[in-house]
Parts: C-alpha cells; sequence; structure tokens
C-alpha cells in the first residue's frame, strides 16, 4: 500500500499498483479464459481509454441509466444530505464522480461535508478526479483510492457519519453470490448509523436494455472490445479485434444483460506474457459482462439480507432507476 499526499489536502492511496493488477489480469485470465464457457470479469474494461469510453457510454442517446439517476439525484440531494447530516462521501467505483458532485454540492451547502474518498480501479481516473474535486470543494480533505471493492474494502478506514455511494449500477456487474458477499463486506465495514447510496437500473422492456448496451454509433462495441486491447497490452497479446464482434443479450431467466465478444471465425491467439495459446471456435462467445436488473422487492431483499435498513428508494418519473438510500443499525 502506498499512500502519496498530492496537495495541502489531497491524497491517493494506491493498494493495486501496476504489478499487482498484472498479477490479477493473469489469474483472472487464467480462471477465466481456460474455462469451457469463456469469461473475463468487467473490471478490465477499465483502463484510461476504457474508462473514457465509459465516461462517452453515459452521454449516448440509449444509455437512459445515467440521465435517469442523474435526475433522481438532482431532485433528490438535498434531502439526501439532510437525511444522512454525513461528513465523509466514499464513493465506490467513482470514475469521474460526475454525478456525485449533487450529493457532495448538498452537503457542502448543509455545512457537513469534510472528507472525500473516490475509490476506483482505474488509477488515471482516480487522479484525474482528484484535482477536479479539491477545486470544487475548497478545504475539504480528498483522499483517492486506486483498489478492487471485491478485495479492499476491508482496508478502508472509515469515519463516523459515512455516506458510501455506489452509483451507475455497477453492483449489477457482480453476480448475486457475488452481490451478496460484497455488500455484506461492505455492511461489516460501516459503523452503525452509516449509509449507503446504491443506484440501480430496473427491469424493464427488453428491447429498451439491449439497445442501452448495443448502441448505434459502437460505443459500447468500442468500450466491449478494449479487453482485447488490454490483454493485448499488459500479457503480450496478438489478439485480433476485428475478428471479433459486439454481443448484447438480455437473459429472462437471470433477469441480466450479458455483454459478450463474439468470434467471428476459428481463430488462434497467443498471450506471450502466460504462455497461453487461445483457440476460439467461430462463432463461441467470451463472456465480458453482466449487468443486473433488479426490481424494488429485490434491492430491499439483498440490502436486508446484508443487514442494511432501507431507508427510502428514490426512482425517476419513468421507474426506470432506481436510488436507494440504506443504513446500517
Ligand atoms: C459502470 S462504471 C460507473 C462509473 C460511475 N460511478 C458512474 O456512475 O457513472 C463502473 C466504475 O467502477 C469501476 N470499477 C469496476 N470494477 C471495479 C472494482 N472491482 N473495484 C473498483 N472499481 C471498479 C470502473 O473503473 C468504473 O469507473
Amino acid at each position: 500500500m502506498r499512500r502519496t499526499s498530492i496537495g495541502s489536502h489531497t491524497s491517493i492511496t494506491v493498494h493495486l499498483d501496476a504489478g499487482d493488477l498484472r498479477q490479477a489480469l493473469c489469474r483472472d485470465v487464467l480462471a477465466g479464459l481456460g474455462a469451457v464457457h469463456k469469461s473475463l470479469p468487467p473490471k478490465w474494461f477499465y483502463d484510461e481509454r476504457g474508462s473514457q469510453l465509459f465516461d462517452e457510454i453515459t452521454r449516448l442517446d440509449e444509455y437512459y441509466p445515467t440521465r435517469r439517476e442523474t435526475e433522481i439525484l438532482q431532485r433528490e440531494a438535498p434531502t439526501i444530505a439532510r437525511r444522512t447530516g454525513a461528513t465523509t462521501l466514499l464513493e465506490l467505483g467513482s470514475g469521474t464522480s460526475t454525478k456525485t458532485k449533487l450529493i457532495l454540492d448538498a452537503l457542502m451547502d448543509a455545512g457537513t461535508l469534510a472528507h472525500i474518498v473516490p475509490f476506483d480501479v482505474c488509477e488515471a481516473i482516480v487522479r484525474e478526479a482528484l484535482p477536479v474535486l479539491a477545486a470544487r470543494y475548497p478545504g475539504v480533505q480528498v483522499d483517492g483510492v486506486v483498489g478492487d471493492f471485491e478485495q479492499h474494502l476491508g482496508l478502508l478506514e472509515m469515519g463516523d457519519h459515512t455516506l458510501v455511494a455506489f452509483l451507475g449500477g455497477t453492483i449489477g456487474n457482480l453476480s448475486p453470490v457475488e452481490r451478496s458477499k460484497f455488500l455484506r463486506e461492505l455492511a461489516d465495514q460501516m459503523h452503525s448509523g452509516d449509509w449507503l447510496l446504491l443506484g440501480t437500473d430496473l427491469v424493464k422492456d427488453p428491447a429498451r436494455l439491449v439497445a442501452a448496451y448495443a448502441d448505434a454509433a459502437g460505443v459500447t462495441a468500442a468500450f466491449n472490445l478494449n479487453v482485447l486491447r488490454v490483454l493485448n497490452r499488459e500479457l503480450e497479446g496478438n489478439l485480433v479485434l476485428e475478428h471479433f464482434g459486439h454481443v448484447a443479450q438480455w437473459r429472462p431467466e437471470e433477469q441480466w444483460i450479458e455483454m459478450h465478444l463474439r468470434s467471428l471465425r476459428a481463430q488462434e491467439a497467443r498471450l506471450d506474457v502466460l504462455g497461453l495459446d487461445l483457440v476460439f471456435a467461430a462463432g463461441e462467445q467470451l463472456q465480458t459482462e453482466i449487468s443486473a436488473k433488479f426490481t424494488l422487492a429485490s434491492i430491499e431483499n439483498e440490502l436486508s439480507g446484508a443487514g442494511l435498513t432501507l431507508e427510502e428508494v428514490f426512482t425517476d418519473a419513468a421507474q426506470d432507476f432506481a436510488v436507494s438510500l440504506a443504513f446500517k443499525p
């Protein structure tokens, strides 16, 4: 672990440096690409380019979740600030923290905000967010953390009166088993009276769901293919991006969207760092992401299963997206 002060009120702590990331990537690639049904965890999309592509996705016409979540936060931020009285805002999977500024502004207006902790697996995006947050909230301590929220929650020091924000529907990228483990670990880490603000996409018309993950401009396709660039760069691979196609499918029985890369031909590739030869049959699919969709009942069940008490669920006018406020009793 490495903590570096950047300015008088700003620091960055790196739990995952380039070497750790590469080791974790090697483990995930050996397990995921060595399996009968090939898969990779979605966190590997997010190098600097992947984070920029995700930011572009959030502005696409088809990608309604960001607009809906923004609408909810714009309306409810003052209520959330008043109810929580939070002094620390810890954001998991913070990215650019764009929407989070609505909550931060409200906490600033309420006079309670003292500490902001953006936490993300992508070091470049945390480094980009820090000066922006420090300039917007003068006098507030801004401590960025580079880590994996499936691994490093136990290393977080949570002060009293913390509001944990986990926005963008990112929790849907975890499988049900991973979600329940993650929520329990998070709840264990929180102090009594701390709050969780959780953004979740809601089950809806499959055509709209699929369109949100298969936009006409092909930005999501480029984001999906970016994982192959990451493999080529980090593991000295020779995967040819043009030989894979982007697939987004709704799985009604699982209630999630799956993203895959489909091999457009029978092909072989090699990852030199691992000495790993990959064989893809024509049409074979490599799963790169799930994005689970929720109902108001399933959100409450999962939160209560982790020992958190749901205070209120806020939705947008179209009931597309939910932002849930829960506390640790
Ligand atoms: C879907 S984006 C959401 C970004 C932002 N919170 C928003 O609402 O627009 C997911 C974010 O979580 C980060 N992320 C993904 N997996 C992660 C992990 N295991 N640990 C920490 N951050 C992760 C990504 O780098 C990315 O910034």
